[in-house]
């Protein structure tokens, strides 16, 4: 390869890595109760510094004394002292862009389901198909939400059976419905929510609803949680907690609005349930937003642990605490998701790594939704979702 290509196969590689970078540290930041002034701030900051990369790029390709063009020129070269930082950072990057990124998404592609998934289908449902413009409403960005190739509309209810091998023999077959992140600010409609919850009324009653937050994102969006969540029905008990969008709009109000819609509301806690006459606990966890996180002393350690955390970067404070099923939402899949590479940006400490599925390590399962909406109506190859979970103590796959 002569030196022009090359050095366009090092910029570009150099880019990816530099871009890879800082999203991961804007992911990161999103996944923490920061101020939302200073996170739209840096996502502004984000997107500049990785276009301004390139032309960075051109700056040292052209620099008389660069380290590549001493490599091209095949004699001796090294950077000025005062480059070195500069030099060092774009030497990361290709490491990053050409085998940290491929390697991590390589592993991602091949990666199995866990052993506890025993099966899972995914109805699809095209509402736009059905309803189109109505779906629209007064809310903001509708233009957003008329882009060609947004799937904000297309839902997916997906049924999956999870094998717990401490499932209290009474609980078999028990079936909970999932439903996160409705995010009610007008766009999309009510018909759209409607529409998704007389589908849920189609099939049989669950055991239990659970509703893992983030409701609204203004606060007269606040009227639609009754009548469009307390419709939503379960022969055991509704459970709900709240999410990082409802502290910024009256959270109390939230929590009054899902109690009279039938909901135990848990917060940041615990209590003890009773479902197919088997006492379980119940935990909330509201954090990093709401504190203090939940605290489990006195808890009955031979009791089922069912957890309601609005983000899966709860997972590991799960397994600390002995959650035996761990229910989340929050990420949204990532709401972007590129062929092969999957999500790219995704509020979490922890990036990628819990941006949609099943999850298990040391008995514990975390179930992670793609939620039902979203503050911008914008999704890609990343349907919404429903979850229908039946929980078996049956051969785990
Ligand atoms: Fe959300």
């Amino acid at each position: 390869m002569t030196g022009t290509p090359l050095l366009f196969v090092v910029a570009a590689v150099a880019w990816v890595g530099h871009a890879c970078i800082w999203t991961v540290l804007l992911s990161n930041l999103f996944g923490r109760p920061l101020p939302k002034p200073f996170l739209k701030a840096w996502r502004l900051v984000t997107a500049v510094v990785i276009l301004a990369f390139l032309q960075m790029c051109w700056w040292l390709l052209t620099h008389p004394f660069t380290f590549i063009d001493g490599l091209l020129a095949s004699r001796p070269a090294w950077p000025d002292p005062t480059d070195a930082l500069g030099f060092g950072y774009v030497g990361v990057c290709l490491v990053v862009g050409g085998l940290v990124f491929p390697a991590i998404t390589v592993l991602r592609f091949v990666r199995k389901p866990p052993a506890c998934l025993v099966s899972e289908t995914t109805r699809t449902r095209d509402l736009w198909a059905e309803c189109g413009e109505p779906l629209i409403g007064d809310g903001k960005m509708p233009y957003v939400a008329r882009l060609p190739g947004n799937q904000i509309f297309r839902v997916d209810f997906t049924e999956s059976t999870l094998a717990l091998p401490d499932l209290p023999p009474e609980w078999e077959g028990l079936t909970i419905l999932v439903v996160s992140d409705v995010h009610f600010h007008g766009t999309p409609s009510r018909l759209f929510f409607d529409r998704v919850v007389d589908d849920i009324l189609t099939g049989p009653t669950p055991d239990l609803v659970c509703l893992i937050g983030d409701y609204v994102d203004t606060d007269t969006h606040r009227e639609w949680i009754g009548p469009v969540l307390g419709r939503l029905s379960a022969t055991g008990v509704k459970l709900a907690i709240l999410g990082n969008h409802d502290k910024h709009h009256h959270p109390q109000q939230v929590r009054a609005a899902l109690t009279d819609a039938g909901y135990a509301v848990v917060g940041n806690g615990w209590q003890t349930v009773t479902v197919r006459g088997v006492p379980c606990v119940v935990v909330g966890h509201e954090g990093p937003w709401f504190v203090p996180p939940p605290d489990l002393t006195g808890t009955p350690a031979e009791l089922f642990r069912l957890c309601l955390s609005h983000t899966p970067d709860n997972f590991y404070w799960g397994v600390a605490n002995q959650i035996d099923l761990m229910l989340c939402g929050h990420v949204h899949g990532g709401g972007i998701r590129v062929p092969v590479i999957g999500s790219i940006f995704v509020p979490s400490v922890y990036s990628r790594r819990f941006d949609q599925g099943v999850f298990e390590r040391a008995g514990t399962v975390m179930v992670v939704n793609r939620g039902l909406s979203g503050k911008e109506p914008l999704r890609f190859r990343c349907n919404p979702q429903v979850m229908r979970l039946t929980l078996t103590r049956g051969v785990r796959r």
